[in-house]
C-alpha cells in the first residue's frame, strides 16, 4: 500500500485532506443514509484520521472506526479520544459484533486491487452486518476516471487548511489488466511557504477503479443486492456510492 498513510506523510495527509474534503458535508451525506435505513450502530472501515468519528459517536448509538494503519489511527485517537477505534485489515477482519450500517468512505475500496481482495472484504462485511443492515461504500467510476487518466498524465490538486497551503502533483498511468483498471500513481507533496514550494515527500501506489457492472457482479457473488447507486462528484474523482443489503 501507499506510504501516504504511514509516519510523516499521515499528518500531511490529514492536513491536506481537510482542504480537499468538507467532512461536515461528508458526515451529513453518510449519516443521512444511515438514518434513512434506521441504523443505530455504525462501523466505519478505513476510517483514516477519524474525521467522522465524533459526529457519528455523538448522534448514533455507537460508532467504531477500523483502519489498517497505526499512524492514521494515532491521529484519529488524538482527534477524538473518546472514540472507539480498532486496528484491522478489511480483507480479513473478524468482527465479534454485528452492526446496522457498515461504511467504507473516502474511496478506500480503491486499495482492493484484485477480485479476491474485494470478495474477501465483502465476506468480512457479510459476517459483521445485521440481517436487515446496510453496507454503504464508495468507489471510483472506471468508465469516467480511466479515460480521464489516459488523457491527463499529470494533475495538480491544491489544498488550504489552517492557513497552510499544500499541493500534490500526481503522475498516473492506467494499466488495464484484462478487464481490470489499475492506476499506477506517483504523487509529490509540497507545502507552499513564503511563496516557495517546499517538498514534503512522495508516495507511489496502485489503485483500482471499477465499473458499475463489475461491482454489481462481485457484490452478488457474496449475496449482496444494490438498493441505491448514487452518483457523487468528489474533489478529484468521479465516484459512485453504493447502498447494499444482504439478499
Ligand atoms: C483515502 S484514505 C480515506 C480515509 C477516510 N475514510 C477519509 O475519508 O478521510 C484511505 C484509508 O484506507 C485505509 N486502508 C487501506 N487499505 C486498508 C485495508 N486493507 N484495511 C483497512 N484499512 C485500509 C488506509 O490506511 C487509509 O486510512
Amino acid at each position: 500500500m501507499t506510504d501516504l498513510y504511514n509516519n510523516k506523510l499521515s499528518s500531511t495527509y490529514d492536513n491536506m485532506y481537510q482542504g480537499f474534503i468538507d467532512y461536515t458535508l461528508e458526515y451529513n451525506f453518510y449519516a443521512g443514509i444511515c438514518s434513512r435505513y434506521r441504523s443505530s450502530t455504525i462501523l466505519e472501515i478505513a476510517c483514516g484520521t477519524g474525521n467522522l468519528a465524533k459526529p457519528f459517536s455523538q448522534n448514533f448509538k455507537s460508532y467504531t472506526g477500523l483502519d489498517v494503519s497505526d499512524s492514521m489511527l494515532d491521529i484519529a485517537k488524538k482527534r477524538y479520544p473518546m472514540g472507539t477505534f480498532i486496528k484491522g485489515d478489511m480483507r480479513s477482519f473478524k468482527s465479534t459484533t454485528l452492526y446496522d450500517s457498515i461504511l467504507i468512505t473516502g474511496r478506500s475500496t480503491s486499495y482492493l486491487i484484485s477480485d479476491a481482495d474485494l470478495l474477501n472484504t465483502f465476506g468480512v462485511i457479510t459476517n459483521a452486518l445485521e440481517t436487515s443492515g446496510v453496507f454503504i461504500f464508495d468507489f471510483i467510476d472506471a468508465d469516467r476516471f480511466a479515460p480521464f487518466v489516459d488523457k491527463n498524465k499529470y494533475v495538480t490538486h491544491k489544498s488550504e487548511y489552517n492557513e497552510k497551503q499544500y499541493f500534490r502533483k500526481s503522475e498516473w498511468v492506467n494499466k488495464k489488466v484484462t478487464n481490470i483498471n489499475l492506476i499506477h500513481w506517483k504523487a509529490d507533496y509540497y507545502q507552499i511557504k513564503q511563496g516557495k514550494n517546499v517538498f514534503i515527500g512522495n508516495d507511489t501506489s496502485t489503485f483500482r477503479c471499477f465499473s458499475k457492472i463489475e461491482i454489481g457482479q462481485l457484490l452478488s457473488k457474496k449475496g449482496f443486492k444494490i438498493l441505491e447507486l448514487i452518483d457523487r462528484k468528489t474533489y478529484a474523482f468521479d465516484t459512485y456510492v453504493a447502498v447494499c443489503k444482504k439478499l
